[in-house]
């Protein structure tokens, strides 16, 4: 499911296009390329990471930090794009489905998903910005369709385009960011035994400030969670034990050279925290839905990156577990470092879903 929330997407065919992800702790763009075998190639990516506080909750809070971030990340990249596709945060969004006759006029169906729209959104329309998509055929309905309506605050698609513009980027789609995290995903069930077919998978996307849990069976979204729960709590005791700066327990927790008592007092104590909060979240899933157990665990988000985490997950929650890397079937271009690509890969989830909306079929 992809939305555009009419941006003006339908100018060009499959106009060129960087996947753009602005989170809580950097921005994060990567461009693809389809070298035309039904093969992906990663051009180039960039993340450049943004001051605390510059977006919190998923809003933008500080637009000048974000804009300068994203000219950086930009100019690093060293690409001649500048239409990008964005995503809101999924908390910023609200979704609903609606039965419609089937047969309507584009400009008839307009009219029906706005009446319909008017009940379900807490805004005046004119306050929003609307997209929906036609699913299918409604069940037991011959001669009705379901529609997937998308509505979100104008305000917020406007700060997400204002800081692309700003940047010198124009932003082309504002799509959501737990389906961008589906369409990287989709790349990832390949890899899975039977790709993903009748099996239960639990994506889990650990940042630097939140864990989202996100469950699909039959490579189809059946639950999302998120809570509380990042690397900056692993950053706070590095700071805090070794009285280092932010950037100095950033840099020190990707790159080493931490006292010897790290692994044991401060990472290990992290990491068990960690698979807890992973096996919680399971057990919140089991209570809450039909399901009583999950066939695999996919690790993403920054986190995903520390030695050892799929074997200390896996044991804790007896679930078979891999780190996600949705580039893994690409070509990589000259420019693109192996090793430190698997190493951001499953932070770029959502930048890689975003950039594979650049071959979408118009
Ligand atoms: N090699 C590494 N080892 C340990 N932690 C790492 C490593 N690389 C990144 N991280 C941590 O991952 C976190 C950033 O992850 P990510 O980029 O997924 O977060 P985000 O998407 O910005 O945050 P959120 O999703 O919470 O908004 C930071 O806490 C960072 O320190
Ligand atoms: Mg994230």
């Amino acid at each position: 499911m992809q939305f555009d929330f009419n941006l003006d997407f339908l100018q060009a065919k499959a106009p060129p296009l960087i996947g753009v992800d602005i989170s809580s702790s950097a921005v994060k763009l990567v461009e693809l390329t389809d070298t035309g075998k039904g093969l992906y190639r990663v051009e180039r990516y960039a993340i450049k990471s943004l001051p605390k506080d510059a977006v919190t909750d998923g809003n933008i809070t500080n637009l000048d930090a974000v804009s300068a971030a994203l000219k950086q990340a930009w100019a690093q990249m060293d690409t001649k794009i500048k239409n990008v596709a964005m995503a809101l945060p999924s908390s910023a969004v609200i979704t609903k489905k609606i039965i419609v006759p089937a047969g309507l006029r584009e400009q008839e169906l307009e009219t029906q998903v706005e009446a319909e729209a008017n009940q379900y959104i807490p805004f005046a329309l004119d306050e929003v910005n609307l997209d929906f998509q036609v699913i299918g055929p409604a069940p037991n309905l011959p001669d009705e369709v379901e529609v997937l309506i998308a509505a979100s605050r104008k305000e917020k698609v406007e700060d997400r385009v204002a800081a692309a513009e700003s940047a010198g980027l124009k932003a082309l789609i504002m799509d959501v960011e737990s389906y961008a995290t589906q369409t990287a995903y989709d790349l990832v069930a390949r890899q899975l035994p039977n790709g993903g077919q009748d099996q239960t998978i639990a994506v889990v996307d650990i940042g630097a400030t939140t864990m989202h849990l996100l469950v699909l069976h039959n490579n189809q979204t059946v639950y999302t969670r998120e809570q509380a729960f990042g690397g900056d709590q692993l950053t706070q005791e590095i700071q805090r034990r070794f009285s280092l700066s932010v950037e100095e327990a950033e840099l020190a927790k990707k790159q080493g050279g931490l006292p010897e008592n790290y692994d044991a007092e401060v990472l290990q104590p992290f990491t068990d925290t960690l698979s807890l909060e992973v096996a919680r979240a399971l057990q919140f899933f089991f209570s809450s839905t039909q399901y009583n157990h999950v066939d695999h665990i996919l690790l993403a988000g920054g986190c995903a990156a520390i030695p050892g985490l799929d074997n200390i997950v896996s044991s804790r929650t007896q679930v078979s577990t891999q780190v996600a890397n949705p580039f893994a079937n690409m070509a990589l271009s000259s420019k693109v470092k192996p090793r430190q690509l698997t190493l951001d890969a499953p932070a770029l989830m959502i930048a890689c879903g975003l950039a594979m909306r650049r071959f979408d079929p118009s």
